[in-house]
């Protein structure tokens, strides 16, 4: 594995309150095109240089169809359904919706915290059992926020800013909005299910 790129972390192993960088630190190309497949809605206009060379690739697009819907299951890289003892508190790791027809991965990031750490415009009914659920794609100029320091969720293209016990609120940088969250719950089985799509358009753009 190159020490340089972020890219290749094992996607399966949650990662830890420290200045890293998480799983799937670059949108791969078929990330890009299930993404835009994801929508049939999504739309492509240019893939461009990042301004970290080699950590994300840039995109812009418009969200017009649903992502997740009632009862979607979030999974991991591997189709895994997640249970509530996935995550440690402090802990974050990518997930997607369950694979069904006309809809291709979207990467989310999903946080874990103690209940009494959030606040502010974390739409708690969205969450359970200390779990939140945001985009993963910038609000800024479309790149993955694929690191961290300490609590905070970082976009490492310019730099933004995050709080994901503050309802994804920006804290540094250009991002003009927050990360949308996903309204999550438990299954009857023990798994984390969507009751529906994230609360906001997905990506840069959708003011
Ligand atoms: S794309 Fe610019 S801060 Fe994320």
């Amino acid at each position: 594995m190159s020490e340089d790129c972020p890219c290749e972390r094992d996607a399966e192993e949650p990662v830890r309150p420290s200045i890293y960088t998480d799983e799937r630190a670059e949108i791969e190309r078929r990330d890009v095109a299930k993404l835009l497949a994801t929508a049939g809605g999504l739309t492509a206009l240019a893939s461009l240089a990042a301004p970290l060379a080699g950590l994300q690739q840039v995109f812009q697009r418009t969200y017009t169809g649903p992502i997740y819907g009632e009862e979607i299951p979030l999974v991991d890289a591997d189709g895994n359904r997640i249970t509530t003892d996935r995550l440690a508190e402090g802990e974050q790791m990518t997930v997607f919706p369950e694979p069904r027809p006309g809809i291709g991965d979207a990467p989310t990031l999903l946080v874990r915290f103690p209940e009494t750490d959030y606040g502010g415009e974390t739409n708690m009914a969205y969450t359970v059992e200390g779990y939140a659920a945001y985009s993963k794609i910038c609000t800024h100029a479309g790149c993955t926020v694929s690191d961290r320091e300490d609590e905070t969720l970082v976009c490492p293209c310019h730099y933004g800013k995050f709080d994901p016990t503050d309802g994804a609120a920006v804290t540094g940088g250009p991002p003009p909005r927050p990360l949308p969250q996903l309204p999550i719950t438990l299954a009857s089985e023990g798994h984390l299910i969507a009751t529906g799509d994230f609360e906001g358009p997905v990506g840069a753009g959708g003011e």
